[in-house]
């Protein structure tokens, strides 16, 4: 059971998490708080579900998570707070907010792997998933849906990236109230920062991600491409170096070749 005074005595923000949802299970976090419902109008309203019964992953993939046993939840970000948001830097800076979050708690090294998986010891911790709704051609809600394995000791299935949690990494019973506090303090910070200063995210994120220099190859679907991880651009892009030119990468899956 998740405790919510506990979450609260940890929550330091003003708006993000505020407006907190709990429910047992839902279909996916992300496309619940994606509907224009009453309950979810509120800049900064959290949903977390137990379970859900069909979680969303990057490119059509499902994202499996066993009953309360870890975070799976949702942002909404709206009004003023989306107005003047870069999509790519969200993405690379929620990234950078769950990496800080576990490395603050644990004090336990994290890589970040593009465009926004967290990774420890090479096995995937999180993943996150930014919807948006846009209406005429304006973005009107923007949802943060986060994916962290904290307590779960075996994952079944197949998967692109090895699956690890913070349990098996650490060898800690991970309390969940503490660090989803930490995520949403870090959170309310680095989206002010997100849209006045792009560049530090950037070079944050490039901080933390080990693949830079590193020969890879860049799967989407069944087309494929290798070329050395040259950098990430001003808009989040990856920057693949094949040959002498220089091409920019929007989607697809990164490997070490
Ligand atoms: C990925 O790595 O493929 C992204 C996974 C994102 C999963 C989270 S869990 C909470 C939120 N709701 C969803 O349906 N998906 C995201």
């Amino acid at each position: 059971m998740f405790n919510l005074e506990i979450f609260d005595l940890k929550l330091e923000t003003e708006i993000i998490g505020r407006n907190f949802i709990y429910c047992d299970e839902v279909i996916s976090t992300n496309a619940e708080i994606l509907q224009n419902k009453p309950l979810y109008k509120k800049a900064g309203t959290v949903l977390l579900a137990e379970k859900q019964l069909k979680g969303k992953g990057r490119k059509e993939r499902t994202w499996q998570s066993a009953k309360g046993q870890n975070l799976t939840f949702s942002i909404l970000l709206t009004g003023e707070m989306v107005d003047r948001i870069n999509i790519n830097h969200l993405n690379l800076a929620a990234s950078l907010v769950v990496a800080s979050a576990i490395e603050n708690l644990y004090q336990i090294r994290t890589e970040l792997k593009w465009p926004n998986d967290v990774l420890i010891n090479g096995k995937k911790v999180s993943g996150i998933l930014i919807e948006t709704s846009v209406k005429g051609n304006k973005v009107e809600r923007v949802v943060i849906g986060i994916g962290i394995n904290l307590n779960q000791n075996v994952f079944q299935g197949e998967f692109n990236i090895p699956p690890t949690s913070l349990k098996i990494e650490t060898g800690e019973n991970i309390v969940r109230e503490t660090i989803l506090a930490e995520i949403l303090n870090i959170l309310e910070e680095l989206i002010i920062e997100v849209s006045k200063k792009p560049n530090v995210i950037l070079d944050d994120w490039r901080e933390k991600c080990k693949m830079i220099g590193d020969k890879i190859t860049i799967t989407d679907g069944e087309q494929f491409k290798s070329g050395i991880f040259y950098d990430i651009d001003s808009d989040g892009y990856l920057l693949l170096k094949r040959n002498d030119t220089i091409e920019k990468v929007h989607f697809g899956d990164v490997s070490l070749c």
